[in-house]
């Protein structure tokens, strides 16, 4: 077997070369199906491909033939799918509903959506004979449409550089333009891509985010992603935010076109775990770039607003071994546990506003998550990894603005940190490349005592399909 880097082991990888924007998410009789962007022949972007797996527990993936390959109009850029369960493409013949693509085709930077469909779970793809189905109206920027379901029409977000547009149609086949939203809200640091628009219901009722991706522009630097919240009546979206508020998914560095899976009964969505700025530099063989783990969303109420709340699959069906521990340090003191590469660690913290730092040590080198209560800020340093030469962008020190410390969840797979804090209402995903056999989790107390009960789970390291 070709010697494997920085491999993971249950998030989700090719089997080799480029992978970066997670497509075409749906769920179909017990598979979640995932698409993604794919350069087939190289670890370098290029052109670009659809490639295809299936999961049935979102922690098992096997790989499927490339759905789709480039063709007379373009590479085949992100977008989404879904399944016609009501047959209102008029595409299904047989007992299986048709699984419909939508997707941006890409010629020379002339951007248009296409289509294509499978009549058999996904296996084979036929393109549309009538595409693009969308002409591009003079953008520079017109791409990844995610499809959603608005009351019995179906409905299309696109990214259109500094803005996103709806689209409304009644057979998947034929869409119109209905309204755009955005020049004047949020963040425009870099281009608006893949979005996505999610209803939530809440004590109050429905409420509806705005996802968009943008890059660059993210709050540590490179891609993120920024939501929006408020009102969606079929045809508009109504932000009840101030124009000038920008809410962030995800505060790391690697967190990136995330969109949600369609036909499920609830929201659940992917990203892809790099950042434009170094993606296709990072020393990872034979494959580059990896998915994020799957996360449940829900939105709550926090000191009167709307955030996002993000929970991780569970993991716990890969764990080989538990272990329970309670820490209880003084000034200073250091308390440390052997971590295999594969773990999923969840932490109460019992004073939520005392000082700590907590490492992923390897051997000589570092990644430091600290907290500091009396800046209110949460940081992460990656600068002590000793392999970050590969791009000038990667050494950093990313931080949040965060007043205390309830509990973190950790979802670490040999070369990422997924960091969920305060019931995953702050969220921090990050990659780093250490060298070693096994890592050691080591906390230091600042000037005052710390005390948590933290439980670690070493987590099946049989590599995926
Ligand atoms: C986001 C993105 C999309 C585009 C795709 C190309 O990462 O730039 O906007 O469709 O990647 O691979």
């Amino acid at each position: 077997m070709e010697k494997q880097l920085y491999r993971p082991h249950f998030h989700f990888i090719p089997e080799s070369n480029w992978i970066n924007d997670p497509n075409g998410l749906c769920y179909l009789e017990g598979e979640y199906h995932l698409f993604y962007q794919h350069h087939p022949k190289s670890k370098v972007w290029g052109p670009m491909h659809w490639g295809h797996a299936v999961s049935r527990d979102l922690l098992h993936w096997e790989h499927l033939p490339i759905a789709l390959y480039p063709d007379e109009n373009g590479q085949i850029f992100s977008g989404s799918a879904v399944v016609d369960e009501e047959n209102t493409s008029g595409l299904q013949e047989g007992e299986t509903p048709v699984m419909i693509a939508l997707f941006t085709h890409h010629q020379e930077g002339h951007e248009t959506q296409s289509i294509a469909y499978s009549k058999d779970k996904g296996r084979s793809w036929t393109k549309y004979p009538h595409n693009p189905v969308i002409e591009n109206p003079g953008l520079k920027d017109f791409r990844d449409p995610k499809m959603f379901r608005y009351e019995d029409v179906w409905m299309m977000i696109l990214a259109c550089g500094d803005h996103i547009r709806f689209y409304q149609s009644e057979n998947l086949l034929d869409w119109a333009y209905v309204s755009s939203f955005g020049q004047a809200y949020g963040t425009h640091g870099g281009v608006w891509e893949c979005p996505d628009l999610i209803r939530f219901q809440t004590e109050e009722g429905g409420k509806w985010v705005l996802i968009v991706s943008i890059n660059p522009g993210g709050p540590n630097g490179g891609s993120a992603i920024q939501y929006f919240t408020g009102d969606f009546d079929g045809k508009v979206f109504h932000c009840d935010q101030p124009k000038e508020q920008v809410k962030w998914a995800d505060f790391g560095r690697d967190f990136y076109a995330a969109v949600t899976w369609s036909n499920l009964s609830y929201p659940l969505w992917i990203g892809w775990m790099s950042n434009w700025q170094y993606a296709n530099e990072v020393p990872t063989h034979p494959f580059r770039g990896s998915m994020s783990s799957p996360r449940k969303l829900s939105l709550r109420k926090v000191e009167g607003d709307y955030q996002l709340v993000q929970e991780p699959v569970d993991v716990s069906p890969l764990a080989e071994r538990t272990e329970s521990k309670s820490l209880h340090l003084v000034a200073a003191e250091t308390a440390s546990h052997k971590l295999s590469k594969q773990s999923h660690v969840i932490i109460d913290y019992e004073y939520p506003s005392v000082p700590f730092e907590l490492s992923i040590k390897g051997e000589g080198e570092k990644v430091t998550m600290k907290f500091d209560p009396s800046t209110s800020n949460f940081s992460l340093d990656r600068t002590e990894v000793k392999n970050t030469q590969f791009s000038e962008h990667f050494a950093s020190v990313d931080s949040i603005s965060l007043k205390h410390m309830e509990d973190m969840e950790l979802i670490i797979d040999e070369c990422s940190v997924e960091i969920f804090l305060n019931q995953g209402t702050i969220v921090m995903t990050e990659l780093f490349y250490m060298d070693t056999e096994l890592f050691t989790l080591e906390w230091e107390a600042g000037d005052s005592e710390i005390k948590v009960d933290y439980q670690v789970q070493e987590l099946s390291t049989a590599l995926q399909k």
